[in-house]
């Protein structure tokens, strides 16, 4: 279980996760929920290391579980053939941290892709792209051989939607994309000011319960004037990575 909370800044709304509370163990403070989180999602990503072959070209997602991945990154340096971005904010941090990057075009098929996710599922369906990277993400899944994603337990629900489902879109179309939702009572909201790096816009819809991911994901897919739409059923993670109170547990979709 997890609570969301809205509050706007500067203009824009920004989305809070908190654990839900509990009567026992519960942290005192906001701070102590959030150096929780960001423990757990370190943890996640440490465990992911142990998928790094040699000689091999990966692919990293983009967010604040991925970044502590990349921080660890240095380490392998030798090891990998090449890496690939899914950002670039992504690219600007592997950079910062002496890695060299590649395109996509120029070395082919990650052999492995790590990422974090919004939410995920027993079905290892995912939202993602509250960070906005989304379409670059699902390419950088769809081309990778085997794709790790790296989770806290806040992200882990039975029903996808709370967490609202992101939607790139060509700008002229966004209003014409919105009402698209409405229809299947979906709120769409407009993440103001931010464009993709593809110079697209992002829609964030909320109210959705998912109840047939893949379905979803190929129906809206299909709407004119959506680039791709946050959902990752139709290619699932492989690995889900999942760090909670009592250590990061592995699990593998058969
Ligand atoms: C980026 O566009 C997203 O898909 C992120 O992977 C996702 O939002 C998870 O981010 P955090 O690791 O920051 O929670």
């Amino acid at each position: 279980m997890t609570r969301e909370i809205g509050a706007r800044f500067g203009g824009h709304f920004f989305l809070y996760r908190l654990p839900a509370l509990h009567t026992y163990n519960r942290p005192a403070t906001v701070a102590e929920m959030d150096m929780e989180q960001a423990a757990r999602k370190q943890q996640a990503a440490q465990a992911a290391l142990e998928f790094i072959k040699p000689g091999m070209t990966l692919g990293v997602g983009t967010g604040s579980t991925v970044n502590y991945f990349i921080d660890e990154l240095i380490r392998y340096r030798d090891d990998l053939t090449a890496i690939v971005a899914s950002s670039r904010a992504t690219e600007a941090r592997l950079r910062a941290r002496g890695l060299t990057v590649s395109e996509l075009e120029d070395v082919g098929d990650p052999d492995l892709y790590v990422d974090g996710a919004d939410e995920a599922n027993k079905h290892f369906h995912l939202i993602k792209g509250g960070g906005g990277a989304l379409t670059r993400e699902k390419i950088l899944a769809a081309a990778s051989r085997k794709f790790v994603c790296i989770i806290d337990q806040s992200k882990w629900v039975a029903t996808l939607g709370q967490f609202p489902l992101p939607v790139e879109v060509i700008p002229m179309a966004r209003s014409y994309v919105a009402r698209q939702f409405l229809k299947v009572r979906g709120q769409p909201v407009w993440r103001e000011g931010v464009v993709t790096d593809n110079g697209n816009h992002i829609l964030d819809v909320r109210n959705l319960q998912i109840s047939n991911p893949v379905e979803f994901e190929s129906r809206f897919n299909q709407v004119a004037g959506i680039v791709t739409v946050g959902l990752f059923a139709n290619r699932p993670a492989d690995v889900i990575l999942l760090a909670d109170d009592s250590g990061v547990k592995r699990m593998d979709r058969r």
